[in-house]
């Protein structure tokens, strides 16, 4: 039995195959209507969310199975004080997968340990998010034709942001891959990635503090969120959400074909004026997160 934890638990090859079943769930959705038929996934979130839970469940549903589950910590027995490996044993009996999104980082692993169903880490406090990975990889493959050669700009919460996490960890298995680390210096990237994945991979990347400066050189721009629950006070959060306000006077610092992404939610970060901009790919990066979630339900049920 398979779980995901971290967006390394596929190999390169297996990657391929999920994103080219994913592709083929977009082009062919009625091939998949009752591929899940009787299947049911348990929605585990002790996190707020709206995209992960729900694109989650609307890939189950799309599938033909069933869903259940809650959606805050307040609302499971979690505030009775019980564990998620006791949750999970109990879970594992009334459904045969599991979704889970917690603020402790490792939580999920610890779930997986005494589940009897697959488990999938939903996102772990500021540490991994391997189901956006997945949307942002089938993302840039579909609209930018392949993952390699890119200039990639990631850019707001790097410390914080269990999102570019992931996704940095995902993209230096692929060649000519360079990064562009956007942020204020107390927002940096962890050394725990700059050093242990950038350095120790010998990925070029540099670390800037103006947005403008990097702009023509990039193929991606991933905005993120300042993670404000994830602050120690709200001073230093006020002090720096609004940091980087993408526009459209900076858009046209960019290439023609660069593309901006996010995970959503936006706060202030993208604004609104860029929606229209044909290069604005955060809304059609949701729509491929429920095609990529489809395919991982029916690679971890060995459905196919
Ligand atoms: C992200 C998350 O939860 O980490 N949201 C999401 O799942 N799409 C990003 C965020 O909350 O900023």
């Amino acid at each position: 039995m398979r779980h995901l934890m971290s967006p390394l638990d596929f190999s390169v090859d297996e990657l391929d195959k999920l994103l080219d079943l994913a592709d083929d769930i977009e082009k062919n959705p009625q091939k998949y209507a009752h591929a899940c038929d009787g299947k049911k996934l348990a929605t585990c979130f002790y996190e707020p969310s709206t995209r992960t839970r729900l694109s989650f469940e609307a890939a189950m549903l799309n599938l033909g199975g069933s869903v259940l589950g809650f959606s805050s910590a307040d609302s499971s027995s979690a505030s009775k004080g019980e564990s998620v490996s006791d949750t999970i044993r109990v879970i594992s009996c009334y459904a045969d997968i599991c979704a889970m999104r917690h603020p402790k980082e490792g939580a999920p692993l610890v779930a997986s340990q005494k589940s009897r169903i697959p488990v999938i880490n939903a996102g772990d406090g500021g540490h991994q998010h391997p189901t956006q990975t997945l949307t942002d990889l089938l993302t840039i493959r579909s609209l930018k034709g392949s993952l390699g050669n890119l200039t990639i700009g990631l850019c707001g919460d790097l410390k914080f942001g269990r999102t570019v996490h992931s996704l940095i960890n995902a993209l230096i298995r692929y060649p000519g891959i360079r990064f562009m680390l956007i942020s204020p210096e107390e927002l940096r990237i962890p050394s725990y990635i700059r050093e242990d994945v950038l350095t120790a991979n010998q990925i070029p990347f540099s670390e800037v503090e103006r947005l403008e400066d990097a702009m023509p050189e990039l193929d991606i721009l991933y905005m993120t969120r300042v993670q404000r629950e994830r602050f120690f006070n709200e001073e230093d959060y006020v002090r720096l959400k609004n940091y980087y306000i993408l526009t459209k006077d900076k858009m046209e610092l960019a290439k023609e074909d660069m593309l901006v992404l996010h995970p959503l939610p936006r706060v202030n970060e993208i604004s609104v004026e860029v929606d229209d901009d044909p290069r604005a790919a955060y809304f059609k990066q949701v729509q491929y997160g429920v095609y990529v979630r489809m395919a991982l339900i029916l690679t971890l049920l060995e459905l196919v």
